[in-house]
């Protein structure tokens, strides 16, 4: 059985719930998963010296005391497109980014 099975129906319910549940819920999960997936591709993401993560139950869920990060760039990652294209566009696709 899926955790989430497990759980009561409203225990977590961050796009409401009921007759007015939010309709753009399938979208704002696939446009979440592509922007993480798409930074988190470019940039290591560590918590900043200091900073605490605390979660503020409001109308939405915020980051109690903000949330500064500190991001430091990966590893050059060659393009699907550059990888199959000649030396010199893969040079190309390496200084753009
Ligand atoms: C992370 C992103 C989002 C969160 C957390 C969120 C959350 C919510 C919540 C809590 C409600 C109120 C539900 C209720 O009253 O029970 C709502 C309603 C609504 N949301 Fe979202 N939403 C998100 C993204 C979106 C997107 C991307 C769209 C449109 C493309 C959208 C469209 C709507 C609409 C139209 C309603 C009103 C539904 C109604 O009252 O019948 N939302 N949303």
């Amino acid at each position: 059985m899926e955790a989430r099975e497990a759980r009561p129906k409203f225990s977590y319910f961050p796009f409401g719930g009921g007759p007015r549940v939010c309709i753009g819920e399938p979208f704002a999960w696939m446009e979440g998963v592509l922007l993480i997936a798409t930074i988190a591709q470019r940039w290591r993401m560590r918590l900043a010296a200091g900073q605490r993560a605390e979660a503020l139950p409001m109308i939405t869920l915020r980051a109690k005391f903000g949330m500064r990060m500190q991001v430091e760039r990966r590893e050059a990652v060659i393009s699907h497109a550059a990888m199959i294209g000649s030396e010199a566009e893969q040079q190309e696709a390496l200084m753009e980014r």
